[in-house]
């Protein structure tokens, strides 16, 4: 683990990657691990080290709106627009995949996921690297996603050649994907930037995100822990389960940042791994409103909550 913010570890991580490395990189809403998007056996060794079956695919990296015709092609006016808004920044947009992005990012698909995240440390490094990075986030398949170095560290150590140290994640849930593929646009995950946003800059309804995920990948259950999770629409019935459980002997902890959006998006999985750690049995988890940030967080707990 070596400090994102001194020019020579960006230009040592640049190295690893051009060697066909795989890292751990800061993003604003969660660590990604990061591969060059050219070299097939460094992207087949983020599906390895994930755990991710090879047709799920990943998000590409890039650092400037000019290189979206690199990796896309048909882009309609409206991702310029949408660039201009949000990037850098929590938006992922969904295109045609341009011939030069490879299958194996796209898990054999004919659309691409781009964004440009909002991190000196990962802009950097895609500036200094000068291609494109496919990164999911930097977790094992369907466990918590990692919001500090110290979380990647944790996960995948042992596997990955290094991990650029960006600090906390200042957001701490994904991006949002909307999926401009088709003539209207979809949200296929609700994410940083909210839906209410996105729907007043287009000036129309996008459709709602709720109920099961449209991306592959997004599985029912995603981003769980080892211990349970209760959703509860309130901080009194919440008290109420936990009362109930410490009764019948279970330990639980009550997550509830409902009076501050941001600060429960970025607290959600530093919470949920906290909580395994102290091997909690049960996490009862008051549910934001479905505002804002809300639709993000309520998604990620659902899925949280889900066994399969
Ligand atoms: O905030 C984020 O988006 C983080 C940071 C690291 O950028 N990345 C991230 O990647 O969340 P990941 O792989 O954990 O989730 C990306 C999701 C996939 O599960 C998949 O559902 C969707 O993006 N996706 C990617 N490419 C797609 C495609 N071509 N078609 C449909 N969905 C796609
Ligand atoms: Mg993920």
């Amino acid at each position: 683990m070596i400090d994102g913010k001194l020019p020579e570890s960006i230009t040592a991580a640049v190295a690893v990657l051009r060697h066909g490395g795989v890292i751990g990189i800061p993003t604003e809403t969660v660590y990604g691990l990061a591969a060059d998007v050219e070299n097939e056996i460094a992207l087949r060794r983020v599906f390895a080290i994930k755990g991710r079956p090879s047709d799920h695919p990943l998000i590409v990296h890039i650092a400037s709106t000019q290189d979206l015709a690199l990796w896309a092609q048909n882009i309609p006016d409206l991702a310029f627009e949408l660039a201009q808004t949000f990037w850098p920044g929590p938006l992922t947009m969904l295109l045609r995949r341009g011939n030069r992005t490879s299958l194996v990012a796209t898990g054999g698909r004919d659309t691409v996921a781009i964004r440009i995240p909002a991190h000196e440390v990962a802009l950097n490094l895609l500036r200094e690297f000068g291609g494109a990075l496919a990164a999911p986030s930097a977790n094992r398949f369907g466990r918590v996603s990692p919001t500090t170095p110290q979380h990647v560290l944790d996960d995948l150590g042992q596997d990955v050649d290094l991990i650029l140290d960006g600090g906390e994640c200042s957001i701490g849930v994904e991006s949002t994907i909307v999926d401009l593929t088709n003539v209207v646009p979809q949200v296929l995950r609700p994410g940083g930037v909210s839906v209410e946003r996105l729907e007043s800059l287009l000036k129309i309804e996008i459709e709602s995100a709720n109920g099961p995920s449209r991306a592959p990948g997004m599985l029912e259950s995603h981003y769980a822990p080892i211990c349970e999770i209760e959703l509860v629409e309130s901080p009194l019935a919440a008290r109420n389960r936990v009362a109930k459980l410490k009764a019948a002997s279970k330990s639980a902890l009550v997550l509830d940042y409902c009076s501050d959006l941001d600060a429960y998006a970025k607290h959600l999985y530093d919470f949920l791994r906290r909580a395994d750690r102290e091997g909690c049995d049960v996490v009862v988890a008051v549910m934001p409103p479905a505002i804002g940030l809300g639709h993000a967080i309520r998604d990620r707990l659902y899925k949280a909550s889900v066994r399969i």
